[in-house]
């Protein structure tokens, strides 16, 4: 559909670069194959695309081990793998109230079955974890600190810089889920004393679905929680200790890697800061008109400086999936509406009580025409309140 207008970027984002999907075609036909596990030609060709992805990835994340950079399918796969290998059965963990459930249910799930405490450190009004809160909780057994960089759902970035300074001041690892900053802003693992970082691909360093993974600092540990087949090494009977192998399982996601390869060097080429402040200021422009509708409430959208992309709000009286339904029904907008995956940001907007919110993520492909009838129609939609 030629014009609709996609703001659900915060969920993947949509369309790819043209050169995405040209790349995924052409490399997957010509060389298609098991990166890295044979001396075919071929095969040496996408085990070359596989280490230049490692590379490009962890130079963004200012890492010096490439190695340490392993796939996975998504960021809910490389946080399960990064939590379930760093906390202790019995341990205590620190982390927000901002978490996806991609963080929550892992959680929960070491909670329920390993007798795991973990404490959740709520924001502020405007959207923000203040690390002096993290302090008290520092306990002899708190094993790991895991924090979302930014809010899927209000688009907060958190001061991650100084939560990681007290991870190392106390010993703890720092683990970060970057799934909606990953291409959006820098995010150097040394200057924010970040241990480990997870991301996604499909969002905005605008790959395909299906790919993504973590950086792992040097000398972290992460104990593995599956095994299988590493392509080197095929008589040991344990699963390999050394990285990358440690934490990658099977034949990778080649075709997605090669998207992502691809999705990544257009975001640097068009330069990602540039994309950043062209997201930011759609998203501005959307906060300020949105804030002059009667009978419209924005969330946590007062300070927009330490911001992303995303923004959420209501149309009062109308539940968020309604005004989602109009908005794509009538005016072939599409927006994300419900809890995002984020249930606890929800009890404390109060807004789990009116099912979640209606959610804006703009990406590089959006433009100030399009938030513009954006807010016509919330404008109109707002103006059928108490109308039969
Ligand atoms: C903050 C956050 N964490 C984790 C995820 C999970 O990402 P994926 O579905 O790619 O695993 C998302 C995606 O919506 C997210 O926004």
């Amino acid at each position: 559909m030629d014009d609709l207008i996609y703001f659900d970027n915060a969920a993947t984002s949509f369309p790819k670069p043209e050169i995405v999907y040209e790349f995924m075609d052409t490399f997957y036909r010509r060389a298609g194959v098991s990166p890295g596990r044979s001396g075919y030609d071929i095969g040496l060709e996408a085990g070359q695309l596989l280490e230049e992805t490692r590379c490009l990835l962890t130079r963004y994340f200012n890492g010096n081990s490439p190695e340490r950079l392993v796939f996975s399918a998504n960021s809910t796969d490389a946080l399960n793998l990064a939590i379930s290998g760093m906390v202790k059965p019995g341990g205590h963990v620190i982390t927000t109230t901002l978490e996806h459930n991609a963080v929550l249910r892992p959680l929960y799930h070491l909670s329920r079955y390993n007798g795991v405490d973990v404490d959740y450190i709520p924001f502020d009004g405007n959207g923000f974890v203040n690390p002096e809160d993290f302090k008290s909780r520092f306990r002899s057994d708190t094993c790991l600190v895991v924090v979302n960089h930014a809010s899927n759902v209000i688009g907060t970035i958190q001061p991650l810089k100084e939560i990681g300074r007290l991870c190392r001041q106390y010993e703890v690892p720092f683990l970060v889920d970057a799934s909606q900053t990953a291409g959006k802003i820098p995010i150097d693992v040394q200057d924010l004393n970040i241990d480990v970082v997870a991301f996604t691909g499909h969002k905005s360093l605008m790959g395909p679905t299906g790919v993504g993974g973590l950086y792992v600092r040097n000398p972290v540990i992460i104990r593995h929680s599956r095994a299988g087949g590493t392509g080197v090494k095929s008589a040991a009977r344990h699963h390999l200790e050394e990285y990358p192998y440690r934490l990658e399982y099977g034949t990778l996601n080649i075709l997605g890697i090669a998207g992502l390869n691809a999705g990544f060097k257009w975001l640097l080429e068009r330069s990602m800061h540039s994309v950043h402040q062209h997201e930011t200021h759609l998203i501005s422009r959307l906060a300020q008109a949105l804030g002059q509708i009667d009978r419209v409430t924005t969330y946590c959208a007062n300070r927009l400086e330490d911001h992303i992309g995303v923004l959420s709000f209501n149309v009062n009286g109308f539940e968020a999936a309604s005004t989602g339904t109009l908005l794509d029904g009538e005016y072939n907008i599409a927006c994300r509406t419900g809890l995002h995956c984020a249930p606890l940001v929800h009890e404390c907007l109060k807004t789990d009580k009116i099912h979640g919110t209606v959610r804006v993520g703009v990406g590089p492909f959006n433009t100030a025409a399009q938030v513009d009838q954006m807010v016509k129609a919330v404008r109109e939609i707002a103006s059928l309140y108490g109308k039969p």
